[in-house]
């Protein structure tokens, strides 16, 4: 009696994390999985098939995953992959599904049961399994690192017998996840920090962490814990106080989002042209367009006397520690739905009903969607695996197809 688990090698471009690493793997095995994975499926962070014990490789994905009750991946698997994937199995990895039209219609053909790993709720219960904050907790410090390398100066105050250097200046610019990362790195490494943001409980934390907070007076928390879109008058407001800190600082760190929305500008091409000469912006939020107008996502860009560094997949970038936090969040995923060597799907889980994308054929496309669903609480559902017995009711209803953004 076992779940058969397959991971696979990733194939995105400059993607190196993997889903499993190998003190995981003892963990799923102890919870009743038996362990597949593509051959070199970790290569990328230097770990070689053979540091993965009690786990089998095989060459070929199709092969992989054609037996699998769970297919586990960072990034959305190809079309052929789920092609090769058993009706009912399970697919847990990042989807972004307004992005992957065609995949998402492929898991619905399939009937494939599709976990969303940016969709697991950002609840108390759900941390463990919050890959969104692992991820952008790494970026956050690597933010620190990148700027600090294309700096022409140094972070902390050093005194010499020639004489002292002061402190570095660091802002840093939307203090999520990762922006409160970057302020605990920035100060740890001796530079005088400030934050901003537009959710007035950031001011706490920022300063719990060694930062001062650039006050602006602008309130804009929106839904669920997330900013909401500036109004014109709040940008004007916003830029009357912030542009003065902008324009002293060494190095300015911006990861601001909103949810389903590019990312919001927070420094224009004149604020840029006004910044000192040898500063630089390190922008965490190049994926949706960036936070800066002149940035370039995905390049490092010098404009006027200003370096401005836009990395895609900062996590990735430190894949070694990426893959670990990422392969514990799916483990603790899974952990909710393996128990006794089967698969139970409990739709009364809040964290299983917000995660899913598809299930059963049917989609279940944004989060308000999920909180319409009381009527179906009751059903559980067994999913097919060789050790499960009998498969029982259906998913909680879709109403609404995959559109794009
Ligand atoms: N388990 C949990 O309870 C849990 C875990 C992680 C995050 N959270 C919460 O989820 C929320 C989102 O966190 P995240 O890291 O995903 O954030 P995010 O990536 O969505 O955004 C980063 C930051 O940018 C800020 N921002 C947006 N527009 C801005 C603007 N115009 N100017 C300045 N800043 C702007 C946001 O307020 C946010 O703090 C936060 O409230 C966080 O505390 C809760």
């Amino acid at each position: 009696m076992y779940v058969n688990v397959a991971v696979l090698k990733e194939t995105h471009p400059h993607e190196r994390r993997v889903a499993l690493v190998p003190s995981v793997a003892a963990k799923l095995i102890k919870l009743g999985a038996k362990l597949h994975m593509q051959s070199g499926a970790a290569d990328a962070i230097k770990l070689t098939d053979a540091a993965f014990k009690d786990v089998a490789f095989i060459d070929d994905r199709k092969e992989l995953v054609g037996d699998a009750d769970v297919v586990l991946a960072v990034q959305p698997p190809a079309l052929d992959v789920i092609n090769a994937m058993k009706e009912g199995a399970i697919l847990i990895s990042f989807v972004y599904a307004n992005k992957e039209l065609a995949l998402v219609q492929r898991l619905l053909d399939k009937k494939i049961t599709c976990f969303a790993m940016e969709r697991v709720p950002r609840i108390t219960r759900a941390q463990a399994m919050d890959a969104l904050s692992s991820q952008s907790a790494l970026a956050g410090y690597y933010a620190v690192q990148l700027g600090a390398t294309h700096l022409a100066r140094i972070l902390p105050k050093i005194t010499t017998a020639a004489g002292a250097i002061g402190p570095a200046k660091v802002l840093v610019m939307g203090l999520g996840v990762a922006g409160l990362e970057a302020i605990a790195t920035a100060h740890r490494l001796g530079a005088v920090v400030e934050g901003y943001d537009v959710r007035p409980e950031t001011e706490e934390q920022a300063l719990s962490l060694g930062a001062t907070f650039v006050e602006t007076g602008v309130d804009a928390r929106g839904k669920g814990g997330y900013a909401r879109e500036l109004t014109a008058a709040e940008k004007t407001k916003i830029d009357a106080v912030v542009t003065q800190h902008i324009q002293q600082s060494d190095l300015i760190i911006t990861t601001a989002e909103i949810p389903g929305r590019p990312s919001p500008k927070l420094i224009s091409t004149s604020q840029v042209a006004g910044m000192k000469a040898g500063a630089v912006i390190v922008d965490l939020s190049a994926e949706g367009g960036g936070n800066c107008e002149d940035t370039r996502p995905g390049e490092t860009a010098q404009v006027g006397q200003v370096t401005i560094v836009a990395p895609l997949n900062v996590p990735s970038l430190l894949a070694q520690d990426a893959s670990e936090l990422y392969a514990k969040n799916v483990a603790a995923l899974l952990a909710l739905m393996m128990k006794d060597n089967i698969i139970t799907l409990n739709w009364d889980d809040e964290v299983l009903a917000k995660t899913v994308l598809t299930h059963d054929g049917k989609m279940h496309s944004d989060k308000s969607e999920h909180d319409a669903y009381p009527s179906n609480k009751a059903d559980k559902t067994e999913v097919k695996t060789p050790t499960s017995k009998t498969p029982t009711s259906k998913a909680p209803a879709a109403k609404t197809p995959v559109k794009a953004a």
